[in-house]
């Protein structure tokens, strides 16, 4: 069999060839990083949970009519995407303060905040992925005016989305991170949301109890992570454990 050709490797996912020009695989590893990859560990059977998950919310997604870069799930672990150029910023949105704005701003965490608020970072780990401003992204050209526009634009209807999905299982949507890229069709360009969107880049929080049901067990060494994810995939009724369920021969009158 022949080799794929790897185009890509981050620290929790694996970008190869596609079939088709202009489609790559996306493979799901079981690597968890946090605070810039300075703790680390290998957690049985979160590649799975997360590409099940993302697969899921990416779906939902399409379906609702925000573009993203997923086709379909190709197995337990690879999904074909298509291949965008990622605008080099992670888009945050924020229903309730916690992690980063809490410490920055003195907010305690699980405060509810006024409304959704967007913050852009700057991919870049050597400078672990500092805030930014508008002005910064205009002036050093990650991205234009337009840009910006519809990435807020992506951002709020993944949040409507997302945060009705989980709240309809018993979750709350705290925040959660996107990245966004460009696809190009001829002379036309349109952003899409890209990477994945699953517990590695959400904050879920339990309704009843407040229980973390994302990767700030990891982070925060609250238990099991894999126990968490395989919570959020049970109540959403993705269980990658049993991907064709057994149907029973429909009677036809
Ligand atoms: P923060 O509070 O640490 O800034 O994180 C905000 C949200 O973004 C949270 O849902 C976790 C997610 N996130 C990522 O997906 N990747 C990252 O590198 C960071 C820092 C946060
Ligand atoms: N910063 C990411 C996180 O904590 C992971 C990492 O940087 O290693 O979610």
């Amino acid at each position: 069999m022949a080799r794929r050709t790897k185009v890509y490797e981050g620290k929790a996912k694996i970008l190869y060839e596609g079939p088709e020009p202009g489609t790559l695989v996306q493979y799901f590893k079981d690597d968890a990083t946090a605070f810039n990859a300075e703790k680390r560990d290998v957690i049985d059977g979160k590649g799975v949970l997360n590409n099940f998950l993302s697969e899921f919310v990416m779906n939902g997604l399409n379906q609702m009519g925000v573009p993203t870069h997923f086709i379909r799930r190709l197995n337990m672990r690879e999904q074909l995407i298509r291949s965008v150029e990622i605008i080099p910023l992670e888009v945050v949105v924020r229903n309730i303060a916690a992690g980063s704005m809490s410490k920055r701003l003195g907010i305690e965490e699980g405060t509810a905040l006024p409304r959704p608020i967007i913050e852009f970072y700057y991919k870049d780990d050597a400078l672990g992925d500092p805030l930014v401003t508008e002005d910064q992204i205009l002036a050093f050209n990650w991205a234009s005016h337009q840009d910006l526009d519809d990435m807020v634009a992506l951002a709020v209807r993944v949040n409507d989305f997302l945060s009705g999905v989980m709240l309809a299982v018993g979750i709350r949507l705290i925040d959660f991170k996107i990245e966004i890229g460009r696809q190009f069709d001829g002379d036309m360009q349109r952003l899409v949301v890209a990477d994945e969107i699953s517990p590695d880049s959400c904050r879920l929080w339990d309704v009843k109890t407040g229980q973390k049901l994302d990767k700030d067990v990891f982070r925060r060494d609250l238990g099991d992570l894999a126990d968490a994810y395989s919570e959020v995939a049970r109540r959403l009724g993705v269980m990658p454990k049993s991907p064709t369920p057994i149907t029973r021969p429909k009677l036809m009158n």
